[in-house]
């Protein structure tokens, strides 16, 4: 079948419709008809080639929900007509070590949906059926995409560094991840401190759940929180006063990574020293966690906050996102 696309042909190039031929699924493919999908940081960085893994033309999209039209003979687990999401992953090995203990994502063989093949920004897409996840019927098509990336990165990176409930919570940065890492503290029973550099979000992050808030100003150190934290999640895409950061911790707590510095992390030993701090990074999440991250977000009623776009306005979508100007997560919809 023809898939419509939209790519960018260079680095850093505005979108562009771009179709291309998809074969009938075979043993665990499927596919789908997309519905809706997301726009991640990642993509803008994958479009600008910002990790030199990207292959031209690229058709982003990460986060993507869809209806499973066509199955192929192997897949037993979802069937025409499900809803289902797909985010990061297009793939795994599914036998090394990691992918046994059920963390696909660190698999040597992982392949990244975008970096590999085509991505959501079309009509259709091709996907794994193994990665492609049951979306419960409590959440809503047009708020879904952002779980399925956004969601299951800062809910495992939070799980990963100890987030049980009770515990001093810091989110840097309040974007489509940040915006979701809040949601998933507070309303598992955290006290949550936010930083971020707008002052409307420090307004609004109450309402996400956050308990307390600090403003940083361009090139100035952040304000140390009224408690030292357990666990500091940065989700910013560029580097940040490390040492500052580290310094808010608590005795034995965690400064976890998922946003990707643009530059390798300078901070001094000694704070990490004297309070036995660690400095964490993640990515994405397995299976198992994914399908946690969904039920936990139905059930808590976690959701996206999010800005509707219709999938002809991919270009004014993304450049908003540039701007650090979208509250708090952009979706492309073939449902308006
Ligand atoms: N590890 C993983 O598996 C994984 C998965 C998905 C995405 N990511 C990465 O995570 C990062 C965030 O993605 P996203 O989709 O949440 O992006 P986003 O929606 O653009 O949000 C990023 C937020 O970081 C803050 N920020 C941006 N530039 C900053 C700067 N120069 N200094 C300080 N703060 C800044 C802003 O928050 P305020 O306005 O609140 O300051 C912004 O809203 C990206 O690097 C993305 O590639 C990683
Ligand atoms: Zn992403
Ligand atoms: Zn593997």
């Amino acid at each position: 079948m023809k898939i419509q696309g939209l790519a960018a042909k260079t680095s850093g190039a505005e979108l562009e419709p771009y179709s291309y031929e998809a074969p009938s699924p075979q043993n665990f493919q499927c596919i789908i008809k997309v519905l809706s999908c997301g726009i991640c940081h990642s993509d803008l960085h994958m479009v600008d080639n910002d990790w030199e893994m990207s292959n031209y033309p690229i058709i982003p999209g990460h986060e993507v929900i869809g209806e499973v039209i066509e199955i192929g003979s192997q897949v037993n687990h979802i069937k025409v007509g499900d809803r289902v999401g797909i985010g990061w992953q297009r793939t795994s090995c599914l036998s090394c070590r990691d992918c046994l203990r059920g963390s696909e994502n660190l698999c040597d063989e992982m392949q990244a949906l975008i970096a590999t093949g085509p991505g959501g920004f079309a009509d259709y897409l091709e996907v794994d059926s193994r990665f492609a996840f049951a979306i419960p019927d409590g959440i809503k098509t047009n708020v879904a995409g952002p779980l399925l990336c956004g969601g299951i990165t800062v809910y495992s990176a939070l799980r990963y560094a100890g987030m049980g409930s009770g515990l001093e919570i810091g989110v840097i940065g309040v974007g489509g991840l940040g915006h979701l890492a809040v949601q998933f503290a507070s309303k598992l029973g955290n006290r949550v401190t936010v930083f971020t550099t707008s002052k409307d979000k420090a307004e609004f992050a109450h309402e996400l759940g956050a308990n307390e808030t600090v403003i940083v100003e361009k090139n100035q150190p952040p304000s140390a929180p009224s408690q030292p934290l357990n666990i500091l999640l940065s989700t910013v895409p560029a580097s940040i006063d490390w040492a500052s950061y580290i310094d808010f911790l608590d005795s034995d707590g965690t400064l976890t990574l998922v946003g990707v510095p643009d530059a390798p992390l300078s901070i001094p030993g000694f704070p990490l020293l004297m309070k036995r701090r660690r400095i964490l990074g993640s990515v994405i999440g397995g299976r198992a966690m994914m399908q946690e991250m969904l039920s936990v977000a139905e059930r808590y009623q976690i959701e996206p906050i999010v800005e509707i776009f219709p999938m002809e306005k991919v270009n004014e979508a993304m450049e908003k996102v540039r701007n650090n100007q979208v509250r708090y997560r952009a979706v492309l919809s073939h449902q308006l």
